[in-house]
């Protein structure tokens, strides 16, 4: 197994001392016609107000819950004065609906998208996705959590009282500068290594606390950061089940004391509190930070659900059949902030591949490292939820074993994937989600037709 090295010069972010405020949890939002507005807002931390962005509110938006074969109506209004997009990332989805760079929701103009769950549970989100301008909108606080409910989901034990015992946590970090704000203003070096933050936001709030009743809790996590990989453990080093990745359970569920995540990618845990007193979360960031208590837990007296861990769910993977088709991604950091996959950077006129649909491919990912520009790469496909058949020329390690639309790639990491299209024709992307990258070009597109033929 390689070594991930963290930065040695870390900068330990200590707490404040002052009283926490309580986590925010984003509101529900749910029904067949889903109505979004997206707007300018001011998001007041301790350090102070920042001008934002939300989706029916200042800063992040509802978490949108929905089932399989749920056939939803969205009404998506750009309140803003610039253009924007709303994907649906991980979704399975035609690609007029996608909401990629091709499905530009002009300013003051409303997008209604009609999208038919067909996949099964899992955590995804959405996010702008603009030409150039994703890691901005991002950035000021563009985003929210997308949960689907099945009928095995369901049929679980475990817990899935939102906002109770069913905890979403968006973690990203922010550059608060010496008027106390954040604002995207990144220099080259930032796009080189990502926009980094120096002070951690879960949900939106600085350093929140979460008051619990003991028992067995449920956190969705969404590393919803613009370049920041984190790697996340309790303050006390104990151990929690992970259950779930991108796109839905875990063939066999993990236990371990730390996860690594990147930009974009969401992993489900299980954690039981058993004793009264007080804990945290603790974030690193892979750029050297260390927020100590990213988010502290304050665990009553009271004792509430506890549940039994699962350590076998059903998934089925992507098996790609024999007559697959191959294909190659070089991603690669060059000179001057030129980021590329295959040598060439994104152009919203030209295709770079076209496929058939209803087949199977396995794409071979690689991050090729180019002397001092070694950094790392998240990379993610629109329309589908790929299987990790290689790691390294290894099998995936467990984490990996489940549903993906993400991953990460240290320097030098090969990844074989199988990927399944189905349903669905039209234009869709892929690209690093790490968004400076992605805005620097580092992104291409495919089309899905119906009838192929070289
Ligand atoms: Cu989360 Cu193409 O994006
Ligand atoms: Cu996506
Ligand atoms: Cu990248």
């Amino acid at each position: 197994m390689k070594k991930i090295i963290w930065s040695v010069f870390s900068t330990v972010f200590f707490s404040f001392g002052l009283p926490a405020d309580s986590l925010p949890i984003p509101p529900l939002l749910e029904g067949g016609n889903l109505e979004m507005e997206i707007r300018e807002g001011m998001l007041t931390l301790p350090f102070g107000t920042s001008r934002t962005l939300g989706f029916n509110g200042d800063y992040l938006g509802p978490t949108i819950r929905v089932s399989e074969g749920d056939d939803i109506a969205f009404t998506i209004i750009n309140t803003l004065r610039e253009d924007t997009t709303v994907h649906w990332h991980g979704l399975h989805v035609p690609a007029e609906y996608d909401g990629g760079p091709r499905q530009v929701i002009k300013a003051g103009e409303a997008w209604k998208p009609r999208i038919t769950i067909d996949q099964p549970a899992a955590t995804l989100w959405y996010h702008p996705h603009l030409m150039g301008k994703t890691a901005e909108h991002v950035y000021r606080g563009l985003a929210g959590m997308f949960i689907i409910d099945d009928d095995y989901s369901r049929s679980l034990s475990l817990p899935r009282d939102y906002g109770v015992n069913d905890i979403p946590l968006i973690l990203q970090d922010r550059d608060i500068d010496r008027s106390g704000r954040f604002a995207y203003r990144p220099s080259m070096p930032d796009i080189m290594h990502g926009y980094l933050g120096n002070r951690l936001l879960v949900n939106g709030a600085h350093e929140p606390e979460l008051r619990l009743e003991k028992g067995t809790y449920r956190f969705r996590i969404l590393n919803g950061s613009n370049s920041s990989v984190f790697r996340i453990s309790f303050s006390d080093q104990s151990e929690f089940t992970v259950f779930a990745s991108d796109g839905g359970f875990l063939p066999r569920s993990v236990r371990t004391s730390q996860l690594v995540i990147s930009p974009g990618e969401r992993y489900e845990i299980l954690y039981d509190f058993t004793e009264e007193g007080t804990g945290g979360l603790t974030v690193e960031t892979w750029g050297g930070a260390v927020f100590d208590r990213a988010l502290s837990f304050s665990v009553g007296s009271g004792t509430g659900s506890f549940y039994g861990h699962p350590e076998s769910l059903v998934y089925a993977p992507v098996s790609p059949e024999a007559d697959h088709i191959r294909r190659n991604f070089t991603m690669e950091t060059g000179m001057m902030g030129r980021f590329t996959i295959n040598g060439k950077s994104m152009d919203m006129g030209r295709i770079d591949f076209r496929l058939e649909k209803d087949t199977d491919e396995v794409w071979t990912v690689v991050n090729v490292p180019a002397g001092m520009m070694a950094v790392p790469h998240s990379f993610h496909v629109h329309d589908v939820q790929f299987s990790v058949l290689s790691l390294n020329g290894e099998p995936p390690p467990p984490l990996l074993g489940g549903p993906k639309d993400t991953i990460l790639l240290w320097p030098g990491d090969r990844y074989e994937i199988g990927l399944s299209f189905r349903d669905y024709t039209g234009i869709y992307m892929y690209h690093c989600h790490m968004l400076e990258h992605e805005d620097a070009g580092m992104m291409g597109q495919f089309e899905i037709e119906e009838k192929y033929t070289p």
